[in-house]
């Protein structure tokens, strides 16, 4: 009802707005959870880790196979649920799978857990539904703290579930040994502050997202370009595009871009970059914007304030400067913005897109 939108036009304004307490509320809950060092223990032992999702908490996968991969070093095998058939005949005992469920009942993800579980491999889900169909047939679930979000499209629970996760991924570089005492530092002192830093996030791009979304709402189609880190989020940025303002948005690894898709780019073609916060990342992301810029694209940069990226976009959208593995808690709040003021611009009601369920339970 209107009532329960609490004063904004949409359900999907409103929980992109409950993401501060909400990622806060998560990590409160992670701290707190006796389940979190088991789950660490499983994974630090495991021979194999392989996490997987749908849809979003696909991108939520992907964003813990990088963190866990580069804080913890041991190589994170991630999949779509619905391609886990691929990937089951190197599975075993020893072997660890995360599943990633907001709504813990996709049937896709619940597929991969019960075959992955019939080979002898230890399950760990993450969840937003208490005692829902995953959650329940797991060995170990985790529970972001999201409250329940009824627009189609996520937004609360990807941020909930890559705090989460991201936190998991220190954890397991703790236990590994490979995590260097500074970096962990760096990371707590960020991740502490992750409410504020997706509330400063909210203040500072809102207005900007809005007249972006105004200028490509005209536009059939769009690139969402990163590396690294920021590819999840990227990727998360064209879904929701895709989803409610109905514009083709094609995500990919920037470097991609000489080795097919750039064939595609002709003058004011939009292209979106996700510059993580990383400084490696983001010089070698300079030379695919210029790229992107010599064949005439309409170039937008979603990145760190002060960022040397800014003097070479047509239009920048900057966030706040924090550890990179935090990029998805700072960078897709501007993209879920832009995607939510382009559907309304277009006409369309982002909490109900055509075609689409909020909860999958077929296959
Ligand atoms: C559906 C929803 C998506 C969601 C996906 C996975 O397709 O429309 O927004 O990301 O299911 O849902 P889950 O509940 O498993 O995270």
């Amino acid at each position: 009802s209107e009532a329960e939108k609490s004063g904004y036009p949409h359900f999907m304004l409103k929980e992109i707005h409950e993401q501060p307490r909400a990622v806060m509320e998560t990590l409160h809950g992670a701290l707190h959870d006796q389940l979190i060092p088991e789950a660490v223990e499983l994974l630090a032992n495991a021979e194999k880790v392989y996490v997987t999702g749908a849809g979003t908490s696909f991108h939520a996968a992907e964003h813990f196979s990088i963190t866990g991969t580069r804080l913890a070093g041991k190589p994170i095998i991630s999949f779509i649920s619905s391609e886990y058939d691929t990937y089951l005949p190197a599975a075993g005992e020893g072997d660890v799978l995360i599943v990633v469920s907001q709504s813990g009942e996709t049937m896709d993800s619940l597929k991969a857990l019960r075959a992955f579980k019939r080979k002898g491999v230890r399950v760990i889900s993450v969840s937003n539904v208490i005692d829902s169909a995953i959650p329940r047939e797991s060995h170990v679930t985790l529970y972001t703290r999201a409250g329940p979000e009824i627009g189609v499209a996520a937004t609360k629970t990807f941020t909930t579930q890559t705090t989460l996760l991201t936190y998991l991924a220190v954890r397991l570089g703790e236990a590994t040994g490979q995590l260097d005492a500074g970096e962990r530092e760096g990371i707590l002192r960020s991740i502490s502050s992750a409410g504020e830093l997706v509330k400063k996030a909210l203040e500072d791009t809102g207005e900007r997202a809005k007249k972006l979304a105004s200028a490509i709402s005209r536009s059939s189609s769009a690139y969402y370009l990163s590396r690294g880190v920021g590819v999840p989020v990227a990727k998360e940025g064209a879904l929701k595009i895709k989803e409610i303002a109905y514009i083709h948005a094609e995500s990919y690894p920037a470097g991609e871009s000489k080795h097919g898709p750039i064939a595609l780019v002709e003058k004011s073609f939009p292209v979106v970059f996700v510059i993580p916060n990383d400084t490696y990342l983001e010089t070698l992301l300079l030379g695919n914007i210029e790229e992107m810029k010599a064949r005439g694209a309409f170039t937008v940069g979603v990145g760190p304030e002060g960022s040397r990226a800014v003097e070479l976009l047509n239009d920048y959208i900057p966030v706040p400067r924090t550890h990179w593995a935090l990029t998805p808690l700072t960078h897709t709040i501007p993209l879920q913005l832009l995607a939510y003021y382009a559907a309304v611009e277009k006409g369309f009601d982002p909490d109900k897109p055509r075609n689409l369920a909020k909860t999958v339970t077929v296959e």
